[in-house]
């Protein structure tokens, strides 16, 4: 639709209104933090039914929101993120193992899945010092399972017209509420464990549990860090395994890519070697092939600004109240892409190339002071992961595969396949 009507449309469902903004001249007016700052748009609310006001959906006003980002800030600092390092080498080690059964094996592996059994890994391991162990079991784990459908259930009933709302009737509401449940529930037995066992291990857990904010010298209560591992489970999953899915689907399409990033990482860190932590950031092709990724695919497909008061959009003028939703995938193919912006090119991604751009049509992360607060944890569990993987293995596709993008909140890939052959 944004490139049949332009960079700004409206969209009218019954009494709802919805402006959608992907023009690269309107969303740099809408990023002004003067002017305008984050909305929860109606899936966000909708997920304050799930975590309350955690640090994604919390309102702008709520005092828990700021307290936990200045709590939670240095747990996604550079030596955090060196912290977490080793943790996410462990789960990439059995994310290995268990692609190698499948490589000799010549079967093909379910991307999505695999991808994210890994990142719900890394965030259980770096974040709470806790093994789901999702590689050692043949049934998906339970909370992913409830999450999926939570996340479902969200972006379905929030889209959805009243009239149509019966066709996931009660039924689905009662299973939302045990969904919801069930994931309360294992963040409490995670908190639990923890209080009892009395450990202090470096983690996000622990800067909940036992640091005050300098601003007020408060600690979370209980009920906030119920919700901000909650959001730390949900927000660290999703989004990381559906980038790293699309990147492996590039990858299987673009084996030039596969032996340029391959060539990159045998310079950096040799053939055989651990990738040590200072060596991810030195892998510059390969981060390029996730900024990349997501280009194209922004996992998260966008974001929603309100006016701060009355202010004026593309020349006219807003009453106070107004929001709009910034749709990514659009601005991510804004003319000033150049001629074939469909086109997956990490060379894009070139320092001097982005020098030439304007940096506000890139915004995977969102925008201001409520942009990810997980950048910097996403791109070394990315990058680590995919250099992991790219020196192991060649992917090919499945010749009948056809990229279909699934919108449950997140983007992500649905069925896809690889079948791999190591190097
Ligand atoms: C490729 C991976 C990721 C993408 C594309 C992504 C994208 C985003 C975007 C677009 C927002 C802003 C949403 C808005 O304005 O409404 C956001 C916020 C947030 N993200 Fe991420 N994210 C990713 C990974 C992560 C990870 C790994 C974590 C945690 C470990 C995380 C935690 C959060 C949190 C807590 C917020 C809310 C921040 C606040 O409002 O203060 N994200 N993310």
């Amino acid at each position: 639709m944004a490139q049949e009507l332009g960079g700004i449309f409206e969209r009218k469902i019954l009494q709802h209104r919805l402006i959608v903004v992907s023009g690269a001249d309107l969303v740099r007016e809408v990023n002004d933090e003067e002017k305008w700052a984050k909305f929860l748009g109606q899936p966000l609310r909708k997920l304050r039914v799930i975590a309350g006001d955690g640090l994604f959906t919390a309102f702008n006003s709520e005092p828990n929101w700021r307290k936990a980002h200045n709590i939670l800030g240095p747990g996604f600092s550079q030596a955090a993120m060196r912290s977490y390092h080793d943790s996410m080498l462990t789960v990439i080690d059995q994310l290995l193992h268990s692609w190698d059964v499948a490589a000799e094996g010549g079967r093909y592996v379910d991307v999505s899945q695999s991808m994210t059994s890994l990142t719900f890994d890394v965030i259980g391991r770096c974040g709470f010092s806790h093994d789901f162990d999702s590689f050692n079991r043949t049934e998906p784990d339970p909370f992913i399972e409830a999450m999926s459908r939570a996340l479902e259930y969200v972006n379905r009933s929030s889209n959805d017209i009243p009239i149509l709302r019966a066709l996931f009737g009660r039924a689905a509401r009662e299973q939302h509420a045990r969904d919801i449940a069930l994931m309360q529930e294992t963040v409490d037995r995670i908190v639990d464990e923890r209080m009892r066992s009395g450990d202090t291990p470096t983690d996000l857990l622990d800067l909940m549990m036992h640091t005050a904010d300098p601003d007020t010298g408060e600690q979370l209560s209980r009920e906030s860090i119920r919700n901000q591992v909650l959001t730390f489970l949900v927000a660290g999953n999703e989004t990381t395994a559906a980038t790293l899915g699309f990147a492996i689907h590039f990858l299987s399409r673009y084996p030039e890519v596969v032996a340029r990033a391959r060539a990159e990482i045998a310079e950096v860190v040799g053939a055989d070697a651990e990738i040590n932590y200072e060596q991810v950031a030195k892998l510059r092709y390969v981060r390029r092939v996730v900024d990349e990724t997501l280009r194209l695919w922004p996992a998260a497909p966008g974001y929603f600004r309100k006016v701060r008061g009355e202010t004026t959009l593309g020349g006219r003028t807003l009453p106070p109240g107004s929001w709009v939703f910034v749709l990514l995938p659009q601005l991510h193919r804004d003319p000033l892409w150049g001629d074939d912006p469909d086109r997956f090119d990490p060379d894009r991604f070139e320092s001097e190339a982005v020098r030439r751009r304007p940096a506000h049509i890139f915004k995977p992360w969102g925008t201001g002071i409520r942009a990810c607060i997980g950048r910097q944890f996403a791109l070394h569990e990315a990058v680590l992961t995919l250099a992991s993987l790219i020196r192991r293995y060649d992917f090919a596709p499945d010749p009948d595969y056809e990229l279909d993008v699934h919108e449950a909140i997140t983007l992500k890939p649905r069925g896809l396949t690889v079948k791999l052959s190591r190097t």
